[in-house]
């Protein structure tokens, strides 16, 4: 067959995408309801976002300026964002109620090409997010190991030991089954809201208002570079839509579960930020963060002298973040399972496992790359490419409903976005305008990472294409 570049838009056929799902050796078992999303959603976004990032977001560091109080503006600001892309993949989700994601919705959409670059990139959002979140778990747990008298070797500390342990046992439990992984997360998330509620209310007390003045200590920048971080403790809403094969009335569910976490997580992060930031002076916060790593939360705690109180946040961030990384190491197994099934990844990789129905190959394979970057990679670093990753993912689901609308108009929409293409074009415009918000070294990696996908597209993916063949 003679290559043409019209073959780099070849789109998947919806119908098609539909009836592959239903497929006895490649299906996935339905098993999850509103409830367990929303769960599963506030699961995954509460995490290392709040319990970790707030602290650079609010100060500052060499790369950026700090948001001081005005840090609840820069939510406020994220959550509009986020909440335009929540409504792009809700009604992507109730169309394409199928594993993978913003991949499988531009495989309909932009064409393999796009897909291939989404399904690449989103592995900055779930692989790379899960390596950050793995990290500052590890930081806690070998802080808390420490309060209770147990000290680490140091060796074991600068490879992040504790990340390789949890990530092993998640990895176990993502095999064995999803349904017993939401009923795990859904007891971590009650420990993580309570722990949360716990901060409010004993920190409420210590507030001084005056700590709220300067509100903007760095003006807007500021404001837009802690937006920029703060994007990470949004991150996860979006995961849901990779279970969408795994729900049993995604339609419906899927916008329930979406837009319900994400604003009942707004609200919690808007307040924890207030109570932080009226706690702790900004030039306290600015030069305890430049020499030390610290829990910002627990850094709180502290300083109000409550050191008991500084162990239950603790805890509750080390729950928190086990949760977290259940779900991202989920919807990583699931894109590249997704991948593998259109032949764009060797087809091993979208092996289901025969008891437990669960795609365990890239499972494994998920947890076996988490654990080794783990080891040797900065938390920061990390965060920001993830960030900038998955805003890129964002700005072709956006972009993704508004030509389906156009290409696919009387397909059945369990959910529709108001105003399209308005609400879209807003959604594209202001995940392109927190990704200039971000580091220059983020983009130089960002892009690196989009050239090496291209190579192996071009050189791997292309050839072995299902759509290809079945189109040839
Ligand atoms: N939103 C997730 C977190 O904050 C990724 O950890």
């Amino acid at each position: 067959m003679r290559w043409h570049p019209r073959k780099l838009l070849r789109t998947k056929n919806l119908n098609s995408i539909l009836a592959e799902s239903d497929n006895p050796l490649h299906g996935l078992k339905k098993v999850l309801g509103p409830f367990d999303l929303i769960l599963l959603g506030i699961g995954v976004i509460i995490g290392a976002g709040i319990f970790a990032t707030v602290g650079t977001a609010a100060a500052g560091d060499s790369l950026r300026p700090g948001a001081g109080p005005a840090l609840m503006v820069s939510f406020a600001i994220t959550a509009v964002v986020c909440g335009f892309a929540a409504l792009c993949y809700a009604e992507l989700a109730s169309l394409v109620p199928i594993s993978g994601s913003a991949y499988t919705y531009s495989y309909a959409t932009f064409g393999e090409l796009v897909a291939w670059i989404i399904g690449w990139d989103l592995m900055l959002e779930y692989g790379v997010g899960s390596i950050a979140v793995s990290i500052s778990w590890s930081g806690y747990f070998i802080g808390l190991l420490k309060s209770i008298g147990i000290t680490i070797p140091a060796w074991a500390i600068a490879h992040n030991l504790p990340a390789i342990f949890i990530v092993t046992v998640l990895t176990i439990l993502l095999v064995k089954g999803i349904k017993e992984s939401a009923r795990f997360s859904m007891g971590i998330v009650f420990i993580k809201l309570l722990v949360l509620a716990f901060f409010v209310a004993v920190g409420v007390f210590f507030v001084k208002p005056q700590n709220w003045v300067p509100f903007a200590p760095n003006g807007f920048a500021g404001i837009k570079a802690g937006a920029a971080i703060a994007f990470f403790a949004y991150i996860g809403f979006d995961c849901l839509s990779t279970t969408a094969e795994e729900t049993k009335n995604p339609k419906r569910d899927l916008p329930i579960g979406i837009l319900g976490s994400l604003a009942i997580c707004t609200v919690i992060y808007m307040v924890v930020t207030a109570v932080f930031t009226g706690i702790i002076p900004f030039s306290y916060l600015t030069t305890a963060l430049s020499h030390q790593k610290a829990e910002p939360l627990a850094l709180a705690m502290q300083y109000i002298n409550l050191n008991w109180a500084m162990g239950i946040v603790a805890i509750g961030a080390v729950a928190a973040q086990i949760a977290v990384l259940l779900v991202l190491m989920m919807g990583q197994a699931r894109i590249f399972f997704s991948m593998a099934r259109d032949g764009l990844l060797p087809s091993f990789f979208s092996k289901v496992h025969p008891k437990f129905r669960t795609p365990y190959v890239t499972t494994i394979i998920t947890g076996l790359l988490i654990a080794f970057f783990a080891a040797f990679t900065n938390i920061e670093e990390m965060v920001d490419l993830t960030n900038i990753g998955t805003l890129f993912a964002f700005v072709l689901v956006c972009l993704g409903v508004i030509i389906l609308r156009v290409k696919e108009p009387n397909l059945d929409r369990g959910f529709k976005v108001p105003f399209s293409p308005l609400t879209p074009l807003l959604g594209a415009g202001a995940c392109i305008f927190l990704m200039t918000g971000l580091p220059t070294i983020s983009w130089y990696r960002f892009f690196i990472w989009l050239m090496l996908g291209l190579v192996v597209y071009f050189s791997y993916s292309i050839r072995h294409s299902r759509l290809r063949k079945e189109k040839s």
